[in-house]
């Protein structure tokens, strides 16, 4: 597989987008091409990460991350352990320092970590040796998320520069939308957040985004909208009054895309609550990627895991 070898990343582990620079971002798609070609060939498997232990600590639920990093660090034929907090000695009053180093002391060489507190990664980042890849780290960043995204938008439009992508919904808990803001920025896309203003942040603009409280009004600005999910779990007051509410006036359905008459792409980071922020109807359509989205999530957290483990 003609991968360049001089190629590096200009950092050590993945804790943000925002440690990324325009050329990381390149050099991530050009890789995850070079994988997706792999991963549609009968044997999917590579020997690039034969001689690595790779830890994936999960100490908050997942489904497509999860499953997508396992999948691609065995397709690069590393070996995996997976840790989960439920059913770990942090019951027992462990520290995640503690665990960690212990897990390490067995001569593991990477570590994948989502985490609910903001910031889990960082802090990691500054107390053990091995580059750490950030899955998740509650209302912060989930960088490959963010990679996924971009990478399958560019698919279907080419390159971002200069497109008009919308994030809609509850920006104020995602780490999605963090994520996904920085990284389009940076391929020089236009960026638009839509969603009731008790869950956009104040400080959004300064991040330089546009913001809307119209979903028709977005719908029919962007090329491609990012539908995001009410993240009940991370709210302890109310921001609207109820999912009823909320799918009346920023659910995106047959109806409103019908209004805005145009072949706009929709993504959705999963996991999708039909029939509050995205109908079925619109989620199972043929301007839907989302299984997409998944699909390409191996082959970018592929192209992580290579670029980081390849850096001396
Ligand atoms: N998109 C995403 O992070 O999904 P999971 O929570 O299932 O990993």
């Amino acid at each position: 597989m003609p991968i360049d070898k001089e190629a590096q990343l200009s950092t050590k582990s993945l804790l943000g987008i925002k440690d990324l620079t325009k050329q990381d971002l390149k050099l991530i798609f050009q890789t995850t091409e070079q994988f997706k070609e792999v991963l549609n060939r009968p044997i999917k498997k590579v020997p690039s990460l034969r001689d690595l232990t790779i830890a994936n600590l999960f100490f908050e639920n997942s489904t497509r991350t999860r499953i997508s990093f396992e999948l691609a660090e065995k397709r690069l034929s590393a070996d995996v352990v997976n840790f989960s907090a439920a059913s770990s000695s942090l019951k027992k009053g462990e520290t995640l320092l503690d665990t960690v180093n212990n897990i390490l002391s067995m001569k593991v060489d990477m570590v994948v970590m989502r985490h609910p507190a903001p910031g889990a990664c960082v802090f990691l980042s500054n107390h053990i040796n091995v580059p750490i890849i950030n899955a998740g780290d509650g209302t912060h960043e989930h960088p490959t998320q963010a990679l996924l995204d971009a990478f399958s938008i560019q698919e279907k439009l080419g390159d971002l520069a200069g497109k008009k992508i919308a994030i809609i919904g509850d920006i104020l808990h995602s780490r999605v939308a963090l994520s996904n803001i920085l990284c389009l920025k940076k391929l020089g896309a236009e960026v638009e957040v839509c969603g009731p203003p008790t869950l956009i942040p104040n400080y959004i603009s300064s991040l330089g985004v546009s913001v809307s409280y119209s979903l028709e009004n977005t719908l029919n600005w962007c090329d491609a909208a990012n539908i995001l999910r009410i993240q009940l779990e991370r709210q302890s007051t109310r921001y609207f009054p109820s999912l009823r509410e909320y799918a009346t006036y920023y659910g995106v359905n047959k109806q409103v895309l019908t209004k805005v008459n145009k072949d706009l792409i929709i993504l959705h980071p999963g996991p999708i609550n039909r029939g509050v922020e995205i109908t079925s109807e619109v989620a199972d359509s043929p301007n839907a990627i989302i299984l997409d989205q998944v699909e390409n999530g191996v082959a970018v957290r592929m192209a992580v895991l290579y670029l980081l483990a390849s850096k001396p």
